[in-house]
């Protein structure tokens, strides 16, 4: 039995596997405890990342891990990468694949390549019955053509992903509100983080209210992507709380209901509702490791 350590947010998106928290790890996890951040999922980016994230799980308790390349390094990706990539993702502490996905922003390989490496892993998704999280960027029109398809494909329906209560996340929400309907139809769920606090991001501040609050995790992309004050500087899990507070004024809620809710989905988003309990005050406890 672990002792208990009550706690109230999730960081469903970080990567404390990146070099930037080399030489404060231990102390960024700290003052991520002291926010109440009892949970931190770290998603892999290429295979030597998903190695290194699952050998900090096993050191830090709150730590969990997605396994996947994404699409910025979709040029490693091969047979032996895919194979890999399988044996890594039956860790005890693995709980999605990801992330993945297409970027049309930075194009460091072809379209083409990466719509190969992204649906390859979303049926390596489907095979397990593991959740995805999925990057997005200046490729909603693309990423939504093929997650259709794959919702839509036999070996989906077929999958014990199509028995769990959601199949992936939108990491890092850039989309519109029919994209976000579209999504809820999937069983998706949609990441929120540091760009809702961006004074001048205005559409995604008029669009926040208008979303599914069951829908939504909380995520930092640490160490990208800081929320204000902190904008331009690195990110850290302990600032999931400001993130939390912004979506609690646009919601006009408490921060406690907002964290609340996005926790409970984020443990049933990432099949953690057995190892952790939530209390009547609506903090989680560690049942058991
Ligand atoms: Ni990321």
């Amino acid at each position: 039995m672990q002792p208990v350590r009550p706690f109230r947010l999730v960081d469903s998106h970080c990567h404390l596997d990146l070099q930037q928290f080399d030489a404060d790890r231990v102390e960024v996890v700290a003052r991520a405890r002291a926010q109440g951040v009892g949970l931190i999922i770290n998603p892999g980016i290429d295979l030597e990342h998903c190695s290194r994230a699952l050998a900090l799980a096993e050191q830090i308790e709150e730590l969990y891990v997605a396994v996947g390349i994404h699409p910025n390094s979709a040029e490693s990706f091969d047979e032996p990468v895919l194979e890999s990539l399988e044996k890594l993702a039956k860790h005890p502490k693995v709980v999605a694949i990801g992330e993945i996905g297409l970027d049309f922003y930075w194009k460091a390989s072809t379209p083409e390549t990466q719509r190969r490496v992204f649906i390859q892993q979303l049926e390596l998704a489907a095979t397990l019955g593991l959740p995805v999280i999925i990057h997005s960027r200046d490729a909603n029109h693309a990423v939504r053509e093929i997650l259709g398809d794959w919702i839509n494909s036999r070996l989906f329906q077929r999958s014990p992903l199509a028995r769990r209560p959601f199949a992936g996340v939108l990491h890092a929400y850039s989309g519109d509100l029919a994209l976000a309907e579209e999504a809820y139809r999937w069983n998706f769920v949609l990441g929120l983080g540091g760009p809702v606090t961006f004074r001048n991001a205005h559409g995604l501040r008029e669009l926040v209210p208008k979303l599914r609050l069951d829908r939504l995790l909380l995520e930092t992309d640490a160490p990208y992507l800081a929320p204000h004050p902190f904008r331009g500087r690195r990110n850290e899990p302990a600032y999931i709380a400001l993130v939390c507070e912004t979506l609690a004024q646009l919601f006009a809620l408490t921060p406690e209901e907002i964290a609340i809710q996005t926790t409970a989905t984020a443990l049933r988003f990432f099949g953690l509702e057995d190892r952790f309990g939530v209390d009547f005050s609506g903090h989680v406890t560690a049942v058991h490791s």
